[in-house]
């Protein structure tokens, strides 16, 4: 089935398509600029985006928001990560843990797909991974915070490892996993 990714981050299309498109899902982009609402959560902000491009954006499509919960820092910038990213970047959360040791560096990943469907009814699917922010910037792949984010259990960023392989331990391949798997159920691919 062909499904519209409605984003203008070329990062998250790459992402979609590696993940998707051994399932049989053809991944197109589609640049309607969504509006973002400054909301509280992330499924919020997600099926929010999805409302604003309805009629604009040929469904079945979906929209994704995505954010950094970094523990030490009560959860920031979470929500605000576009905002943050464009502003302070990776190097300015790296200020803000200077001196806070590894074992306190935890934080996480988290991306909400907001899938509509044919009939234009929508459908949230979360992913999420933890992991830890590291002492410096490594990596040149990827985009975003991805040189400054380790997940669990391996010693490299996302900014380290391809595109598939992120995909296999990121929160956006787990939230395309769930996506995916509606999409069996559903007998769509
Ligand atoms: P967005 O609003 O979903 O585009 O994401 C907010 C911000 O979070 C983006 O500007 C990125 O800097 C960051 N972000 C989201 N997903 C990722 C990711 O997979 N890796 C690194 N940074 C990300």
């Amino acid at each position: 089935m062909r499904i519209r990714f409605v984003t203008t981050n070329p990062g998250k299309i790459e992402e979609a398509r590696a993940r998707l498109g051994p399932r049989g899902v053809d991944v197109r982009p589609h640049a309607a600029r969504p509006t973002e609402l400054q909301a509280d959560t992330l499924e919020e902000v997600a099926r929010h985006k999805a409302e604003s491009v309805r009629g604009r954006a040929p469904a079945p499509y979906f929209v994704e928001d995505a954010g950094l919960f970094v523990d030490a820092l009560g959860g920031f910038p979470g929500v605000y990560s576009r905002h943050a990213f464009d502003t302070i970047g990776c190097r300015g959360i790296l200020r803000l843990l200077a001196g806070v040791p590894a074992r306190r560096r935890a934080a996480r990943f988290r991306a909400v797909i907001a899938y509509a469907d044919r009939g234009g009814r929508l459908h949230l699917f979360e992913g999420t991974v933890k992991g830890r922010i590291t002492a410096r910037p490594r990596g040149g792949n990827g985009f975003g915070f991805d040189p400054i984010f380790e997940p669990h259990g391996l010693d490299r960023t996302f900014a380290e490892l391809g595109t598939a392989e992120k995909g296999q331990a990121s929160h956006r391949g787990r939230a395309l996993d769930a996506l995916a798997k509606h999409l069996a159920v559903k007998g769509r691919v």
